[in-house]
């Protein structure tokens, strides 16, 4: 299946997001493997196909493809095609992965676990061009761009015997490193506009603003599950009109009491106004308020 391209940009405008699309857009414009590396979620999937729209390649497909397959012919046969007959379950004809890419972009995610049948057919697939499809003696020609995201260290595969040698060298070596979150926070605001507007729009809800506290808890999280992770609480946010723990406060009520001096403020210490925003009733924000008194006199 030829993937659906979707436009997303690769956002952020740091210095090492702007070099990661310079990077890319250079890349681009040669015909060799390219690889992506970084963490899960550092964008690896949509630098591949970034890279792929600025190619000279841009209106051939586009096709991903995972190959940590277990040694199940019909999942090879995913990959290479089949000749109906050829094994049991191969009940038609079938075009792999790779023979539809041909004219485009082939992005292999993680290739350190391509099991060696699987690696031979890679070889073959960028040394000769060409795939024959499991039950088939005649190869095809094939003509893909091959971009592959790894994390792992394919020097030390080779050596440990897990990974050809020959494929190593086929496979060159001009890396594109996806930086952790982390290391980019100064692109969270356009990291959280941008979604929160695709994910307004295509919810059809009223969504909210973020209000200061939540986008500064937004600023301090660590996002060891990067701008994936950023995704998911948007997404949340979305649904649930609150960030979800731990970025939320620990409690809806510390929740509340966080917030009470900044929605009172906002309301002009209108009491009324500031209990109906934080759902709470105006006696629980008075006992509130008498409490936060008697703190203070206690001090
Ligand atoms: N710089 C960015 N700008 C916009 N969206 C981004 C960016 N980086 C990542 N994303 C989004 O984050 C999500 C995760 O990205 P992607 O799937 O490319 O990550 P990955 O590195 O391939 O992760 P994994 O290793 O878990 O497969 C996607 O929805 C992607 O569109
Ligand atoms: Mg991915």
């Amino acid at each position: 299946m030829v993937e659906y391209l979707d436009r997303t940009p690769l956002i952020g405008s740091s210095a090492v997001m702007r070099k990661v699309r310079a990077a890319l857009a250079r890349l681009a414009q040669f015909p060799w493997p390219v690889r992506i590396e970084g963490a899960s979620g550092t964008g690896k999937g949509l630098a591949a196909r970034v890279l792929h729209v600025m190619s000279p390649r841009a209106h051939g497909p586009f096709v991903a493809c995972a190959v940590n397959l277990l040694v199940d012919t019909l999942a090879i046969g995913e990959l290479l095609g089949y000749r109906k007959g050829a094994f049991t379950g191969a009940e038609f004809d079938y075009m792999g992965k790779f023979e539809q890419a041909h004219g485009g972009t082939l992005f292999v995610d993680e290739i350190a676990t391509a099991s060696p049948t699987v690696q031979e057919a890679l070889l073959t697939l960028i040394e000769g061009k060409q795939v024959r499809r499991i039950g088939e003696q005649r190869p095809r020609l094939v003509d893909v761009r091959l971009v592959f995201a790894t994390n792992a260290n394919l020097k030390e595969a080779v050596l440990a015997g897990t990974f050809r040698r020959d494929l190593l060298y086929r496979l060159g070596d001009l890396p594109v490193r996806m930086p952790p979150l982390r290391d980019h926070r100064d692109d969270l605001p356009e990291l959280i506009d941008y979604p929160l507007e695709r994910l307004t729009r295509e919810s059809g809800a009223s969504v909210r603003s973020l209000e200061t506290l939540e986008l500064k808890a937004l600023h301090s999280y660590d996002w060891p599950g990067n701008v994936r992770e950023l995704e998911k609480v948007l997404q949340h946010f979305v649904i649930f009109e609150e960030l979800p723990l731990p970025l939320g406060a620990a409690s809806p009520e510390a929740d509340w009491r966080e917030r009470l001096d900044q929605v009172l403020a906002k309301n002009g210490g209108n009491r009324a106004a500031t209990a109906r925003e934080l759902h709470v009733s105006r006696k629980t924000l008075y006992d509130e308020l008498k409490r936060r008194k008697r703190a203070a006199n206690e001090e």
